[in-house]
């Protein structure tokens, strides 16, 4: 992560200033250029015709205090309009030219606008470091098209060093869980499966309040989870499950569990995938790292709440010991599943995961992550992800978190019609729909046969939303992360709402 901090003023290496200026091209803080320099810019935007709209930036180089410095200028749009979220966009809108330019350390002048300046320097730290995040551990060789950025310290001039700093503790805690799930899920099939898998959890944990147990093939037999195990039984590596619990002070709630979908790769098994973006299936573990990376984030934060993290690892293989279309299995609830489809094996992980979470913990809420359905991608692309719950008021938090989290979510329905189409003449249920479409929707059905009474569930189906072919707003492209965000102000509301 890049090295952030805040000073009181410039530091005297920075070669690279940012200032911003509004919609009505009015330079808002001017304390990192002289006056000589504020007309000099103003020449050249003029000249650009630079409109001061959000996200937008211009970059110059000019003698300032006999040196030669770059001036990135980021547009802010109006003042009124700066809400922490729209700080993290003018954030990330900076990043880009300070990744590329030459410069090793930028300050960016204070931009307050109304609300605390403090509060803003992190907010817009927030958003550089979520839109800076690289993925390059395996790029050996300098190559211009992959170039390693040369910037090495990004400071924010702020008038209260102390609490931006202290303030800074929360933030820099979420970034790195939005860089731990993006890590998680950037990386190859072939060096995260579920053995290696739930060896990187312990060691995440290893240092935390957070205890972490895992389940092997042998543990999960024992406990009947022959739902999930099916799934994994033609990988050559063996299924696991992980089980995190972290203890807030309010220890004595009943917790919050969050269940993630771990397929290190999904082939479909038997019923196999077509050759044409087969690839994308090792972002098939998805929701298992926003779990485990919201876990690590409220363990640092020393979050007050009671949280548990169930997550399934499995690798969906085709091979001769693979599962077969019509097996029909015994889930850890009791309930047999006909498998038609091989490749439906997201909702067997989840089902066993649900269970357990719910036998072990006595949760009052369920929120489970899954790249479940191919389904939610058709009706929903890359911006948005699945909502599916029985609870209108968890519903109704999540969606205001996601709001806050520029991580869009919509919410589907859930009913009695669409839950009996998956009965099968033969089990307790079958695991796929009759074919008459609406497949995120009996995926979600299928999951809530697991859902135990009076437990308050949601469903987010992030198929589409986990990764992104051209990067967003404070996401390069590749794995987003998706959901740590919404976890993140989700967990920040439900604070002040308990407090
Ligand atoms: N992992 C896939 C869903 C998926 C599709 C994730 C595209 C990301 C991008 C899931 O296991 C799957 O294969 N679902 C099937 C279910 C079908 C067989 C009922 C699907 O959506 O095609
Ligand atoms: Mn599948
Ligand atoms: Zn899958």
């Amino acid at each position: 992560m890049l090295p952030v901090s805040f000073a009181l003023s410039a530091p005297e290496v920075a070669a690279s200033v940012v200032v911003f200026y509004d919609e009505d091209k009015v330079l808002v803080a001017d304390k990192l250029l002289d006056s000589a320099a504020q007309a000099l810019v103003s020449d050249l935007l003029q000249k650009d015709d630079f409109k001061g709209s959000s996200g937008k930036t211009a970059t110059y180089k000019m003698a300032l205090k006999d040196k030669i410095i770059t001036v990135v200028v980021a547009g802010i749009g109006k003042t009124s309009d700066l809400t922490p979220l729209a700080l993290q966009k003018i954030g990330a809108s900076i990043i880009g030219a300070l990744q590329s330019g030459q410069e090793t350390t930028a300050v960016v002048a204070p931009l307050g606008a109304g609300g605390s300046i403090e509060y803003a320097a992190n907010d817009m730290a927030a958003g550089a470091l979520l839109k800076g995040y690289r993925f390059d551990k395996y790029i050996t060789k300098e190559r211009p098209d992959v170039k390693k950025p040369k910037l090495s310290s990004l400071v924010f001039l702020v008038n209260d060093k102390k609490a931006a700093e202290v303030c800074f503790e929360k933030t820099s805690a979420f970034v790195r869980a939005v860089y731990l799930a993006r890590t998680l899920q950037n990386e190859p099939s072939n060096i995260l499966n579920p053995e290696t898998y739930a060896e990187k959890i312990k060691e995440v944990f290893a240092k935390l309040p957070v205890s972490v147990k895992v389940l092997g093939e042998k543990d999960m037999k024992k406990l009947g989870m022959g739902a999930l195990l099916g799934v994994g039984q033609g990988s050559a590596v063996e299924s696991q499950m992980v089980v995190m619990e972290y203890r807030g002070s309010k220890t004595n709630d009943a917790p919050i569990a969050l269940v993630g979908k771990g397929v290190t790769f999904d082939t479909g098994g038997i019923s196999i995938k077509p050759a044409a973006n087969m690839e994308d299936m090792k972002w098939d573990m998805g929701g298992s790292a926003v779990v485990v990376a919201t876990l690590q984030m409220l363990a640092e934060q020393k979050s007050p709440f009671h949280v548990v993290g169930v997550v399934g690892l499995v690798e969906n293989m085709p091979s001769g010991t693979a599962q077969r279309p019509g097996d029909i299995v015994t889930s850890m609830s009791g309930q047999t599943i006909e498998v038609l489809n091989t490749d439906a094996e997201g909702r067997l992980v989840l089902s066993d995961a649900l269970w357990y979470a719910q036998e072990t913990f006595k949760p009052k809420t369920v929120i489970d992550f899954a790249t479940l359905t191919g389904a939610i991608v058709v009706a929903l692309g890359d911006l948005t992800a699945g909502l599916f719950s029985n609870n209108d008021k968890l519903a109704e938090a999540l969606f205001a978190a996601s709001n806050d989290a520029n991580e869009p979510i919509w919410r589907f329905p859930l009913n009695e019609e669409y839950n009996k189409d998956m009965n099968s003449p033969i089990a307790d249920m079958r695991n796929i729909g009759s074919g008459r479409g609406a497949g995120s929707i009996t995926a979600a059905q299928f999951l809530q046969r697991f859902i135990q009474k009076d437990v308050a569930w949601a469903h987010i189906d992030i198929a589409g939303v986990t990764a992104s072919k051209n990067g967003k707003d404070l996401a390069p492209k590749g794995a987003t992360g998706f959901g740590v965000h919404l976890m993140e102000r989700f967990f920040a509301a439900y604070s002040s709402s308990q407090s």
